[in-house]
Formats: C-alpha cells, sequence, structure tokens
C-alpha cells in the first residue's frame, strides 16, 4: 500500500495528481494480491463518489437532526414543467400500446422536435433522420462520447473549473485527461497560445462548454470560430455542451451554426434547465450523420430507447414559444437579485452578466478557499453553498450558489447569515 507524503506549501494540483497516481497504484496492488469477492476494476482507481452524493448524505444527517439546511449548492430547477408536457404524458402513459421497447435512435416524432427546435433557436439545420440522437441526458452523453472515441492513453482536454463529469467519464474510458485553465482575466475563454504550447499529437476530444458552468460565462463569435479552427489544425473532436443557453440569456447560441463546425464539432443539449424537465432525463446528441453513427454503436449496446410517453411529452415542450422561456426567466431573474444581496452579505465579488442555473463568485481574501466559506456557511448558519474547488483548481478561491430555490428560501438563507453576522 503506497502513502503520501505532504511537503509544506505543495502544489495543490501535483498533490492531486499524486495522490491519483497512489490510488491507481493501490488499486492495482489490490487486484493483484489474492482473489477477492467484487475487486473494483481499475478503471476507478482515482474516481470518487460524485461530490453531491456524499454532501447530500451529510445535509440529509443535519435535517434529521432538526437543522433544516436550506440547500443553495444544486442545479435541479425545482419548478413543474408546462402543464402541457405533463397532460401528455399523462395521455400517452394511459394508452395501452405505449409500453414496449423502443427504437434505439429516438422516436422520428422527437428527432422531428429537436431539429425543428435547433432551426428556430439556434439557425442551424439538422437532419431529423441522421444528425440527432436523443439521450437520457446529456450527462449519459458525456459517458458515451468517451467510451465512442478515447483509447487508453488518448489525450482528453477538458476545462478547469469545469463540469466534474468531463474528468471522471473521460477517465473511465482510459483517457489522461488535461485541464486546460480558464481565468477570469481571459474571460474564463480557452487559451489558445496556452494550448498550443503543449504536445497536441495525443489529443482526441475537448469539452468544451458556453454558457459556461460554473462561471456563467457567455460565449463570443470569435471564441467559437477560434475554436472550431483549433479543433481542425490539430484534428481533436469537439464536444460543446449546452444546456444553459436558455437560462438568463436572450441569445442562445450553438457551436454547430458556425461554418464548418460538423467537420469537428459534436453537440450535446438537454431539456433539464431549459424546460424544468431534470428529473425525466432528456437530453439529445447533435452532429455530423458518421459522428452520430458512431456514437450508436456504443449507445445502442448500453440501453434502449426511452419511454415513449417521454419522448412524446418532451417533443411538446420544445414546441413552446418564447413565453415560456421568458416565464422561466422571470423567476430566475428575481432570485438572481436576492442572490446578489447575499453574496454581498459575504464580501464576495461577482460579475452580473453571468447566465445560467448559477451564480459565480469570488470569495474574499481572508478565506483560504471556497471549501473554507462554504463549511462555515453550512455549519453556522445551516445553508449550503458549493465550494468552487471541486469543479478544478482554478475554482479554489470561488463559490457557486444556484437559483434553483424559493425567493422565500433565498431571503431566509439571506436572513440567517445576517444574524450570524458571518460576513
Ligand atoms: C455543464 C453540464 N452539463 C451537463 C449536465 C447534465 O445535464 P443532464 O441533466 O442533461 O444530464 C449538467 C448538470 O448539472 C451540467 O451542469
Amino acid at each position: 500500500m503506497a502513502f503520501i507524503k505532504m511537503e509544506k506549501h505543495q502544489d495543490p494540483k501535483l498533490v492531486k495528481e499524486k495522490i491519483m497516481e497512489i490510488s491507481l497504484e493501490n488499486n492495482r496492488a489490490n487486484n493483484s494480491s489474492p482473489k477477492k469477492l467484487a475487486n473494483v476494476a481499475e478503471r476507478l482507481g482515482g474516481i470518487e463518489e460524485y461530490y453531491f452524493s456524499t454532501k447530500l448524505r451529510q445535509i440529509d444527517d443535519m435535517n434529521k437532526a432538526g437543522k433544516q439546511v436550506i440547500n443553495l449548492g444544486i442545479g435541479s430547477p425545482d419548478l413543474p414543467p408546462h402543464p402541457d408536457v405533463i397532460k401528455t404524458l399523462q395521455e400517452e402513459s394511459a394508452k395501452p400500446n405505449q409500453h414496449g421497447y423502443q427504437n434505439y435512435k429516438g422516436s422520428p416524432v422527437l428527432r422531428k422536435a429537436i431539429s425543428e427546435w435547433y432551426e428556430k433557436w439556434y439557425h442551424v439545420d439538422l437532419n431529423p433522420d441522421t444528425e440527432i440522437l436523443p439521450l437520457i441526458g446529456s450527462k449519459e452523453g458525456i459517458m458515451h462520447v468517451c467510451m465512442t472515441y478515447i483509447n487508453p492513453g488518448d489525450v482528453v482536454l477538458i476545462p478547469d473549473p469545469g463540469y466534474p463529469t468531463y474528468k471522471s467519464a473521460a477517465t473511465i474510458a482510459g483517457a489522461n485527461v488535461h485541464a486546460y485553465t480558464l481565468t477570469k482575466g481571459n474571460n474564463w475563454f480557452p487559451d489558445f497560445e496556452e494550448l498550443e504550447k503543449m504536445s497536441l499529437e495525443k489529443v482526441r476530444l475537448m469539452f468544451v462548454n458556453y454558457p459556461q458552468m460554473p462561471t456563467g460565462q457567455l460565449p463570443s463569435d470569435n471564441m467559437f470560430e477560434a475554436l472550431i479552427a483549433f479543433g481542425k489544425k490539430h484534428q481533436i473532436l469537439i464536444c460543446h455542451d449546452n444546456p444553459y443557453s436558455f437560462i438568463l440569456n436572450d441569445k442562445p447560441l450553438s457551436l454547430l451554426s458556425f461554418d464548418g463546425a460538423k467537420d469537428v464539432v459534436i453537440e450535446l443539449n438537454s431539456l433539464s434547465k431549459s424546460h424544468n424537465m431534470a428529473g425525466w432525463r432528456v437530453g439529445m446528441l447533435c452532429g455530423a450523420k458518421e459522428r452520430i453513427e458512431e456514437v450508436l454503436r456504443f449507445k445502442s449496446n448500453m440501453d434502449s430507447g426511452m419511454f415513449l410517453p417521454i419522448q412524446l411529452a418532451a417533443a411538446k415542450a420544445l414546441k413552446l414559444g418564447q413565453d415560456w422561456y421568458d416565464s422561466v426567466n422571470e423567476v430566475y431573474r428575481k432570485r438572481r437579485k436576492l442572490v446578489f444581496d447575499l453574496l454581498e452579505l459575504l464580501n464576495c465579488s461577482y460579475d452580473k452578466s453571468q447566465a445560467g442555473l448559477f451564480v459565480w463568485a469570488e470569495i474574499p481574501v481572508k478565506y483560504k478557499d471556497g471549501y473554507e466559506l462554504s463549511d462555515e456557511v453550512l455549519n453556522d448558519a445551516n445553508v449550503f453553498i458549493t465550494p468552487g474547488g471541486i469543479f478544478g483548481n482554478a475554482g479554489n478561491k470561488y463559490i457557486r450558489v444556484s437559483l434553483c430555490a424559493t425567493e422565500e428560501k433565498i431571503t431566509d438563507a439571506l436572513n440567517r447569515i445576517k444574524n450570524k453576522a458571518l460576513a
């Protein structure tokens, strides 16, 4: 069994890499010792239980002890889908012939609705028969994309800070993950000059996500064009994850809308946030016919098509007009104002032009990192706020506050923090 010896002031990135290496080593050693029931596979070495899964257990224990924690951590929309969407699900599931296995490529009705949605809002032309693959959420798509394209030892570029699933999915698929740092000074955009300095020979895949989670940064046309040029120059498949484009953003943008994008880009999207359907698990992969066929080779071996009434109700959701998105955003805009007040109270600084379901904020210098602030607010005020470090080292000096709580709850959280005089 190997252990890590910590030096004072050691670079946290190096420490993390070392821990990962040792964990893989220990896992290997474990598996070479006499046969045991259910040895965990080496591919899970270095993969921990998802942060929120552990944190929710702690919050649950606190609630059982009567603390009534206000959770401003997770981005699961608390509002329901449009009533017509629920009605479609009810009516379709009441029919006797809707309960069998479904087409692996998804219902033609849903694929057509996705194609029309992309045309109407993103001005992207997608053939519903060949260029769209409905998914059980964008998260499963990330795994499918990694399993489809990664050979052990290939390099995958992931954003830091960024959605943790990119790293875990790529690692499980056997990749060497290289985190590219996003900084406030560079508008949280990839630094292409820095990327050009590294050896890109083994880089197969790059994950990008704008509006960016957790920073809330919107994309720019120039950056998207540079991304496509970078992918083409180095033959890197660019996977754009786009679930936040309708939240607190008037101009939804798809990376696929740029010239030549289909040559190197695939795009994940989702109804989880835009249509308040996180629990329904409906997402999509869009891109060139060849890419869709390749990912389907993997996915069709993993699961069968989604429950048809869910697909038909999702198609209904995608037909909703501007008034739907306006109504959703009106709620989030009011909540965001209160979250800004809460962040002022904590002496955090933030950018008011952020998009998406969260507010990303820089912590005051008196805290070592976002974990310290988050723990203090949780322990003293029974309010949970996500520490930015869970999204990568570049997020260490930040916190992320979710807008998925009612105005009453956010006000309550604000008052609890005020009463504890935490700032
Ligand atoms: C950046 C990003 N991508 C993907 C997902 C997962 O979305 P879905 O519910 O479609 O799986 C999330 C969820 O929080 C996310 O933040």
